[in-house]
């Protein structure tokens, strides 16, 4: 077995029931909820600010005691172990790492933290800032490096005890948008190529679905759905996964007819719109509520008379260069659409008349 990978030492994690009441609040700020990790997996905790991610990443590092509910890694129950024996590596949004000592002294605080022989020390340090890509910097004061660099020592730092579970809490929210989707992608290689159970919260879904292997997303405290991406992105399971994913257009209305494949829609001012559902739960009965979700880049326009059934009104449109993202006025709801740009073909005009069109393929109904 290599350093570089170890697999079969990863962790799994499983989270059950655990809630959290901050000391006069009025609701639980963790409200009664279940994950798990497989080993070598990373799951990620998607939602709104303040919607409980960092308390429970807290509760599975060990810094808080849950209210109730337990912690399990390999199916031991760690929810009474101290933060220093769980071997967990933990990375923040703000670095937090000591600007007076250099960037080897910074890693070694993980090792001295568990007692780590000194002898074996130094070749440990500089595989982690090898992994980082910081071979060399060993030496560096902290405050002489940019701070993707300062995030990449507090990612040596969490990696060079090999951690059970690696935690990463908003990571990338202090960089620049172009140093971040590039950490990004590096943390996601280095977990992988590593073999590392790990769980990684932020609020950003374009990071999420980029990184994870599944995602749970949250919201006031509960978990709304747990899966993959495509999962999430696809097939939201409730209203808020979907208005929150990908920006999606949620159109409320009621079944006017279903197959054993698709469920069509009847939406106050638009008309039937077709999606495809979830079959688990049975085929939608005929007048029942539901929610239409289709991503803005899934939907087509054409030109319409403004007294067609169903016409929009653009509001306005806007020249990204690869698409054209157009707002529109819907019978009093206002809707999104990207189309692809191409040479030949001129961005819609404000206050033009459209009418929209979606492959039931393409979109989804949610069950009310
Ligand atoms: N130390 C605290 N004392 C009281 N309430 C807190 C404390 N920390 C967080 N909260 C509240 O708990 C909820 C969840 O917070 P948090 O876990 O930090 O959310 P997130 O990380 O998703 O933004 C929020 O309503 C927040 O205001
Ligand atoms: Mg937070």
């Amino acid at each position: 077995m290599t350093v570089n990978q170890r697999p079969s030492e990863a962790s799994s994690l499983s989270i059950e029931d655990l809630v959290f009441r901050y000391k006069k609040a009025d609701s639980p700020a963790v409200d009664t909820i279940s994950l798990s990790a497989e080993a070598g997996q990373m799951l990620t905790l998607l939602g709104p600010s303040g919607c409980g991610k960092t308390t429970t990443l807290r509760m599975v590092a060990g810094l808080l005691s849950p209210t109730s509910g337990r912690i399990k890694v390999d199916e031991r129950d760690v929810t009474a172990t101290p933060v220093h024996k769980r071997n967990m590596g933990m990375v923040f949004q703000n670095y937090a790492l000591f600007p007076h000592l250099t960037v080897g002294q910074n890693v070694s605080f993980g090792l001295e933290m568990k007692r780590f022989p000194k002898g074996e020390r130094v070749s440990h340090i500089r595989l982690a800032l090898e992994r980082v890509g910081l071979e060399g910097y060993i030496e560096r004061p902290t405050t002489a490096l940019s701070g993707g660099q300062q995030q990449r020592v507090a990612l040596a730092r969490a990696l060079v005890i090999e951690p059970s579970i690696l935690l990463l809490d908003e990571p990338l929210s202090n960089l620049d948008a172009t140093l971040r989707a590039s950490l990004r992608d590096e943390i996601r290689s280095l977990q992988k190529r590593t073999g590392t159970t790990a769980l990684f919260v932020t609020h950003d879904q374009q990071e999420a679905l980029a990184v994870s292997d599944r995602i749970a997303v949250m919201n006031a405290g509960q978990v709304e759905q747990v899966g993959t991406p495509e999962d999430i992105f696809n097939r939201p399971s409730t209203r808020f996964v979907a208005s929150f994913i990908g920006q999606a257009n949620v159109l409320d209305g009621e079944i006017a007819r279903a197959t054993d494949r698709t469920a069509f829609v009847n939406i106050p001012g638009l008309g039937e719109l077709g999606g495809r559902y979830d079959t688990t739960s049975g085929v939608p009965a005929v007048g029942e509520p539901a929610t239409v979700a289709i991503h803005p880049h899934r939907m087509t326009l054409h030109p319409a008379d403004q007294k067609e059934r169903g016409a929009a009104q653009v509001i306005s449109s806007v020249f990204t260069g690869t698409t054209v993202q157009t707002t529109l006025n819907l019978a009093g709801r206002t809707l999104r659409i990207e189309s692809l740009t191409s040479a030949s073909s001129s961005a819609p005009v404000s206050e033009e008349w459209v009418r929209l069109e979606a492959k039931p393929d393409d979109a989804w109904v949610i069950s009310s």
